[in-house]
């Protein structure tokens, strides 16, 4: 069920997670299915419901920099560095972890994905409920993340018992991740936060290394919609057909009167772009179209992260 997040519903949910219980809740990037982190049982039951393989770890989510430590092994100075500049925010740390974090969270590895959310109704859940939580995006797996309680409803229904509505989320990508090595940064996925900015505090991002696929959202075919996804750069010449639907990068004048359309953007901002683009793939996607094209947008900045969702999308059909 939908919950509107005030604080009866969110100690609600606390007690739920402390129980060993399993709640969605909102946070800045996207909607998050969460269960204590310590709890392998209570992890466990997050990968039945998104039917989901025990080879995909899950990103821990903290409150404070006292339960980062405890669930980390080592914090090197670039993490610090990196989390003072981002923290709270969507920037995913990939590093040692502590022996309280089960394997199943991990996936048996030896390193813990954890991120510190500044949603206020993630960061009082967390609170309320004293421990870390384990949460991947709160869709079946392989499908389009959450960015409204709706949108979780709509794909988990009655398999969670509690969902708290914090609204839209307001950065609607999920959040950068990347590993902290001895020899530097490594990017596992575009997010929030653009690479740019990242290299700005913490020095060279080596990006992906496409070969060894280390976190399973580098997978050529994840955030997929149902519908088929073309990405072209000019959307003019799409025949205006009443089984398309575009999905445009700024609002324009356009000739079409048949073709279902839905913008990014008033005019370009990447921001707005990102925020509104699973809600985009979630409206077109339920209009059972035959075919949904994608206008293709700049790559610098956000823009990486729109586009390897939009990629991403694609390729599932092809
Ligand atoms: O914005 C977000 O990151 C959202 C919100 C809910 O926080 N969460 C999210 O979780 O997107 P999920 O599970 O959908 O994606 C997490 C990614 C997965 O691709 C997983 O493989 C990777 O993080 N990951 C987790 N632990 C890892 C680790 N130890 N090493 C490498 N990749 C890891
Ligand atoms: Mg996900």
């Amino acid at each position: 069920m939908i919950y509107p997040a005030t604080e009866t519903f969110i100690h609600e949910a606390a007690h739920s997670i402390r129980l060993g219980g399993v709640v969605a809740f909102p946070t800045e990037t996207v909607y998050g299915l969460g269960a204590n982190a310590l709890n392998a049982e209570a992890v466990a039951k997050i990968f039945e419901i998104k039917q989901r393989p025990f080879f995909d770890p899950l990103i821990v989510h903290v409150a404070s920099h006292e339960m980062t430590r405890e669930v980390v092994a080592t914090l090197p100075d670039i993490a610090l560095r990196c989390m003072k500049a981002f923290w709270p925010g969507p920037l995913t740390l990939v590093l040692p972890k502590s022996a309280i974090i089960p394997q199943i969270v991990t996936a048996g590895l030896d390193t813990v994905a954890v991120r510190m959310p500044e949603h206020e109704v993630a960061q009082k859940l967390i609170h309320a409920s004293g421990v870390p939580i384990a949460a991947p995006s709160a869709n079946p797996f392989g499908y389009l993340s959450p960015t409204t309680a709706e949108h979780v409803f709509s794909q988990l229904g009655d398999k969670v018992e509690i969902i708290l509505d914090g609204g839209k989320c307001p950065v609607g990508v999920e959040s950068t991740i990347i590993k902290i090595e001895d020899e530097g940064i490594v990017l596992l996925r575009y997010g929030g936060i653009p690479v740019e900015d990242i290299e700005a505090v913490a020095g060279k991002v080596s990006v992906i290394r496409k070969q060894e696929v280390e976190a399973p959202g580098q997978l050529p075919y994840h955030y997929a919609p149902e519908t088929k996804i073309v990405l072209v750069k000019d959307v003019s010449k799409i025949p205006d057909d009443s089984s398309y639907g575009i999905i445009m990068y700024k609002k324009r004048d356009v000739a079409f009167k048949n073709i279902h359309i839905m913008y990014l953007s008033d005019d370009g901002d990447l921001r707005q772009a990102a925020a509104n683009l699973f809600t985009c793939l979630h409206a077109l996607d339920a209009l059972r179209l035959s075919v949904i094209y994608a206008e293709e947008i700049p790559e610098i900045g956000l823009g990486k992260a729109i586009m390897d969702r939009l990629k991403k999308a694609q390729a599932r059909h092809s």
